[in-house]
Order: C-alpha cells, then structure tokens, then sequence
C-alpha cells in the first residue's frame, strides 16, 4: 500500500515510525515532515489544510490509505474531501471532528446522551458571562469555544481571574475561537487520557496515558501542549475502563450516528478521575502529543492494522495485542517555550541514540539545514522508550535525553512521578 501521513509532529513521527514496520507497506509519505520523519519516509511539502490540494496529491501518488494527524485538517474537511474523492481514510468528518474543534457542540452532546461532565453553559456576551460566575463562584473554568491551539482554557482559582478571563476571550484575544465562551464548574481530581479507535459503529477501547501539561517540574508553570507522558496510566484501572465505554464513549458515539454524523477515527477522551468514576473535561478527535508516541511505541505495526480497520468499518474483528510493558517520553523544548524561544540553534549528540523497537527519539520540530539537526519549533523532540516497568522506561529515556548535546534546550526531569 501507498500510505499519506498528514502533519509535522512527534506524532506524525511515532505513527510513521509505527506504519513502516507492517509489511504491508510500499511507500509511506509524510505531509510536511520534519528531519526525523525525513529519515524513514517522504517527506512533501503541500497545504495540508486544503482538501483539494491534498485530493490531488493522493492521486498523482497513487495513495491508497491517508491518515490525518493533526486537528485543523479534520475541522476543515480535509477528511471529508478524500473520503469523498474515495481514498480510504482515517479520521473524522468536519462534522464529526467538532467533539473537539467546538467545547459547546461535545458539552450538548454529553447533555443529550447523559455522560458525566461538569456542569456549564455557553455565552456571547460579557455581562451575561459574569452575572454567571458571580452566581456560581470560583473555582470555575473559562474555555474559548474554538480551537485555540491548547490555550484557550483558563482554570481561574478566584472570581477575579474568572472575569478577566472573559474580557479576553470576548474582546477577541483568541479571535473567532473565542467569540463564544464556555464556562463549567472545576472538577477535582487526577487527569489521565483515554484514547478509543472507532469505525462509526464499533469502539474498540486503544489504551490510556497521562501527560504532563505544565513546563516545569512538579506540575508547576505555564501550561504547555505536553512536557512528556507515559502509557499505561495505572489511575484508568480495568473497572475505570469499562465505566467510560459505558456512560461515556458509547453513549456519545451513538448520539453522533443518531445525528447522522458517524465518527471514525481515534476518539481521545480527557478525563478527570475521583473516588473510581471518570468525568469528561474534553474530547479530541486525534491522537495525543506527546501520548502518541508512547503509544505507538508499544503498539508498533498493529498501528496501521487497527487504523484500517476504522477506515474500513471493520473493527468488530480488530483486536489490540499488548505487551505487559511501559512506555515513556520526555520532550525537550526551545529555552522559553511556552512563551518567546530561539529558532534555528544546533543539537547534537543524535547520531550515537539507539533506535530500535525500545528506544527512539522522534522529531517534533525540527529540519536539516546544512547537514545539521536544527531547531524549528518550541517542543522540539520527544525521547521515548519502553521497557518493562515504568521506572526503567523512565531511566532509559532520561539516559538518551543526557547523551543529546543541546544547549538551547530545556526538559523537565520529573516526567512519570505521579504513577512512580
Ligand atoms: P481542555 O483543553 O478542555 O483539556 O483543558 C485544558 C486543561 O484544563 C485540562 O487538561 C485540565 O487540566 C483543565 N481543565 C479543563 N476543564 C476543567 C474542569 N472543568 N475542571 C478542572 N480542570 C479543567
Ligand atoms: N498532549 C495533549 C494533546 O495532545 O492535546
């Protein structure tokens, strides 16, 4: 088979990575890539968020199976576009992708299929929005309806900072994902993720991870896209498992068909755990990053297996094999990430990594320039390992995160203390 990857990240890596083990792979071809991707597949440089663009691609590329990695392609159709072009494809609808691109459309749903969540309601205008919160009191959690690249969510610990969180988001600082907030009570409790492939009609339950969210050790400092994570996540007990299939992925999914709008993809459930019951803080229609890669590393070439299994409707025969093992990576960022960092600076040291079914370091964001790895984005990459139990998995990955020469970098050094 000719398989398209759509996205530049350490996910895109780690599915690459995954996909090119199973034997039932001609060409694989990542769209854009970066320099680690490079070193296993094609890259191409193409408008990944332009349905039309990559319809043609797919055909002058004789392309058989296309995953979408990222969220923009799927809220903007790009799945829509190949599916209807007849390219076996990965990845939900526009329609379907709004269980993430839209905190108001997921909050209905769980509503009309009665899954757990916090309680909340939508607003456009300001003093709407306040008279709200004065009513229900902090702590209280604002959200920009849209997507926000991660940031449009603000935990406020006082009213104060509730309210000023809908100045911001109403006076356009997250632009049109902000025109309309959301605003729900705080849930207390441990986060972990839960991720589920789907062919529209049957979940199959993947596996569960916990990310680390804030820069800095000790779940401390600015939030961030993800600092590190680890697989399996021992607080999403069998029991907890079983628990979210029921009141909350099986519910939502047929609320979805019932809508006439099917999801198929990978369903990845955030979650908020107390006294053994989940609640939902959020859907994404993708797969995690970084939990991809510890994912994918555990899952290796079955990866391409099960996501065409989705694409084909026939996840009822699909089974996922797991080894009793552990997976963790650390990302390394740009010094000042989340905020202002340097682009283009040197690392070194990768060459001499081990790279094998335990060890890899994959690329987030980066590209060769002159024969060198250089820097191009804020998480830069993610080293990830496996190995029997989660302290070895963490021992093994912070050895190759020492041997890796950059200066310019930063990680935290703490990644998996919670389930350690
Ligand atoms: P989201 O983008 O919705 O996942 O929100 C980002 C982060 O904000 C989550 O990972 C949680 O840590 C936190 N968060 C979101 N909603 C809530 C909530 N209702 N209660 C507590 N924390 C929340
Ligand atoms: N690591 C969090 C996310 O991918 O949304």
């Amino acid at each position: 088979m000719n398989i398209l990857i759509l996205g530049s990240g350490g996910r895109e890596h780690a599915l690459a990575w995954a996909v090119k083990q199973n034997p039932k792979v001609d060409r694989l071809i990542v769209a854009p890539g970066n320099a680690g991707i490079a070193m296993l597949a094609e890259c191409a440089d193409i408008d990944i968020l332009d349905g039309t663009t990559v319809v043609t691609f797919c055909a002058e590329n004789a392309i058989d199976f296309i995953v979408v990695g990222p969220e923009a392609p799927l809220a903007a159709g790009v799945a829509d576009a190949t599916r209807l072009a007849g390219i076996l494809t990965f990845g939900p609808s526009a329609a379907a992708a709004q269980l993430e691109a839209s905190k108001a459309f997921t909050k209905d749903i769980c509503d009309a299929c009665g899954a757990p969540t916090a309680a909340w309601a939508r607003f456009t205008e300001p003093a709407a929005a306040k008279a709200y919160i004065r009513a229900r009191g902090a702590p209280i959690v604002v959200k920009a309806n849209g997507l926000a690249a991660g940031k449009g969510v603000i935990v406020a610990t006082t009213e104060a900072e509730a309210l000023a969180a809908i100045d911001d988001m109403l006076s356009g600082a997250f632009g049109a994902a902000g025109a309309e907030v959301v605003i729900e009570d705080f849930m207390d409790g441990e986060e972990a993720s839960f991720f589920i492939l789907t062919d529209g009609t049957n979940a199959l339950p993947l596996g569960t991870a916990q990310d680390h969210k804030r820069a800095f050790d000790g779940d401390t400092g600015p939030n961030t896209g993800g600092m590190g994570a680890y697989s399996p996540a021992p607080v999403l007990t069998d029991a907890i498992q079983a628990q979210v299939m029921a009141d909350i992925i099986r519910p939502t999914l047929a609320e979805m068909a019932r809508r006439g709008t099917p999801y198929q993809g990978v369903l990845y459930a955030g979650l908020m755990i107390k006294d053994g019951r989940a609640r939902l803080i959020e859907y994404n229609a993708r797969f995690g990053d970084p939990e991809a890669q510890v994912l994918m590393m555990r899952l290796g070439a079955q990866a391409l297996d099960l996501m065409l299994g989705c694409a084909e409707g026939r996840l009822s025969e699909a089974q996922v094999h797991w080894a009793d093992d552990h997976a963790l990576t650390v990302v390394m960022a740009a010094k000042g990430y989340p905020g202002p960092y340097a682009r283009g600076t040197v690392i070194r040291g990768l060459d001499a990594l081990p790279e094998d079914s335990r060890h890899m370091v994959f690329h987030a964001g980066t590209a060769a320039i002159d024969g060198q790895i250089t820097a191009t984005g804020g998480r830069v990459l993610t080293v990830t390992a496996r190995a029997a139990t989660l302290a070895a998995a963490q021992s093994s990955a912070y050895e190759m995160v020492d041997a890796v020469d950059w200066p310019d970098g930063f990680c935290r050094r703490d990644i998996g203390w919670r389930a350690l």
